[in-house]
């Protein structure tokens, strides 16, 4: 721990939404990684507020059996969550009414806490009206050392409620008290897209259109989306997944290095490669990207519905649970490569990957049986799981027969370090209650992430459809896709 900050003062780490899954499931497990490892910086005391009357010491009961379940580490120290949650304080209120942060800032006062984190994790409609509040009490701020709000993807619904949030969140914050989560960017193997480019030689000089044909960025699921049906209805793969991951992973595949590894000059470059994605409106928009549904189907020996049928969908819903584009970055680096960018739910395999295929030989000189093809050299990054990058390439077989075959390298995380990555939370929380703000989204970001997403979402209004085409459950997503990319004389690769 290089930061170690050696002031008493604990942080009050206030949830809003505390007795929602994300606090059970990510928020208090990650707490409870970093405390079991010594590494926060600080104490830091939890301070629920939500509506349910649960008191302060069910609160301590749930968010303890939320430990208990989701740890990633287990047999779960009991003396560490003990110290975690001891002077853990709970506030029962709705989110619009003002006695409740009175009651808040009068608990920040007597405790005499001097940093704040205040951590958005209700549901996005309450944001706005939270943040109200907050600024009406702004008196609180007075005597802080420093006070910090973490707000959760979704960052609004489209561009303008993101504006909207975005000002209500400045009327508030200023920017570097703002930490916006897109928990992909916590994930080690996405910080180590840049320490791969960016820490060793031999990849940079390759990483542009002399030499690489087309990027492919694969994020698939095999879950439906279960109880979340009434959610995912009005965001889509394009809003739940498109508009922040996918975007944060194209940017990080495609940015110039940046001049030195901080907050600002990391978004800096960021933010220029979606300035340079090229609009897709219109007709190219229609064109250039795919859209279905999981139909209904069976799948490993049991039956599950197709998306029309989950809970809280509506049966003539043209939401998309498998979403394809087709994205230019024009820039003198990307000029004319594709990156063909998928998601989808119920798909074969969970595997988040990002493939470089590099271009053909210029020019074929074995006349031998070639199983490795004309453009064997594919460079995958392997988010996860089964953590890992390989370098595919064709090798002679051994043996009397000239014949070549393709071949791999690999590095694998479990192998090389030993243990798998640590949850993307661990990371986030822990640089949030630090100050570094390298793995958050800025403003400008979220903003021109809309901005692109608008452009695609306006055509597929002024361009309706009755119904979305239909994939099987367990299958790579519509005979559409397949036919997206071979107009391209390209494919798909598989996953497993
Ligand atoms: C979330 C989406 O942001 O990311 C979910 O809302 C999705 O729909 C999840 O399942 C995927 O995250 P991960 O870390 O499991 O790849």
């Amino acid at each position: 721990m290089d930061k170690l900050d050696q002031s008493p003062s604990p942080v009050a780490f206030v949830i809003f939404g505390v007795t929602g899954d994300l606090t059970r499931r990510k928020l208090l497990p990650a707490l409870y990684q970093l405390a079991s490892e010594n590494r926060s910086p600080v104490k830091l005391d939890i301070i629920g507020f939500a509506r349910r009357p649960w008191g302060e010491v069910a609160m301590k009961k749930k968010l303890a059996d939320g430990i208990e379940e989701f740890a990633r580490i287990k047999p779960v120290n009991p003396g560490v969550v003990n110290r975690l949650l001891q002077d853990a304080a709970y506030i029962q209120s709705d989110f619009g009414e003002q006695n409740g942060y009175l009651q808040l800032f009068n608990l920040i006062q007597e405790r005499g806490y001097r940093r704040i984190i205040f951590y958005l994790a209700t549901p996005p409609a309450a944001y706005i009206q939270i943040i109200k509040e907050l600024n009406i009490c702004q008196s609180y701020t007075d005597d802080k050392e420093w006070v910090r709000i973490v707000v959760e993807k979704p960052y609004g619904n489209d561009l303008q409620t993101a504006d909207e949030l975005e000002n209500e969140l400045h009327a508030c914050f200023s920017e570097d008290q703002i930490y916006r989560i897109d928990h992909y960017l916590g994930k080690e193997t996405v910080q180590n897209i840049l320490v791969f480019r960016f820490a060793n030689g031999i990849f940079e000089p390759l990483w542009n259109n002399k030499f690489i044909d087309h990027v492919q960025v694969t994020v698939a699921e095999t879950d439906g989306v279960g109880e979340r049906g009434g959610y995912f209805e009005d965001s889509g793969v394009m809003r739940d997944m498109f508009a922040n991951h996918l975007l944060q992973l194209l940017s990080l595949t495609a940015m110039e290095a940046p001049y030195a590894f901080n907050a600002d000059s990391v978004r800096d470059e960021k933010m220029k490669v979606l300035k340079s994605l090229r609009p897709l409106t219109g007709k190219s928009a229609i064109n250039q990207t795919i859209r279905a549904q999981y139909g209904r189907s069976r799948l490993n020996g049991r039956n599950v519905p197709g998306y029309l049928e989950e809970v809280k969908v509506n049966p003539d819903s043209v939401t998309e649970t498998y979403l394809a584009v087709k994205i230019f970055i024009d820039n003198w680096r990307w000029a004319d490569v594709p990156f063909y960018i998928r998601s989808g739910k119920r798909l074969p395999v969970r595997a988040t990957e990002i493939a470089i295929q590099f271009k053909q030989i210029p020019l074929s000189l074995f006349n031998w049986k070639n199983l490795a093809g004309e453009a064997p050299n594919v460079l995958i990054l392997r988010l996860q799981p089964d953590e890992s990058i390989n370098l595919s390439f064709g090798a002679k077989a051994p043996g009397p027969i000239n014949q070549i075959e393709p071949v791999t390298m690999e590095f694998c995380y479990q192998e090389a370090f030993g243990s798998g990555p640590p949850e993307a939370y661990e990371r986030l929380l822990l640089d949030c209650i630090q100050g570094d703000q390298t793995l958050f989204t800025r403003s400008d970001e979220v903003l021109e992430q809309w901005r692109f997403v608008a452009g695609i979402m306006e055509a597929w209004e002024k361009f309706p459809v009755k119904s979305l085409p239909k994939y099987p459950a367990g299958t790579w997503g519509p005979l559409e896709s397949e036919t997206f990319v071979r107009a391209d004389l390209r494919e798909w690769r598989t996953l497993s």
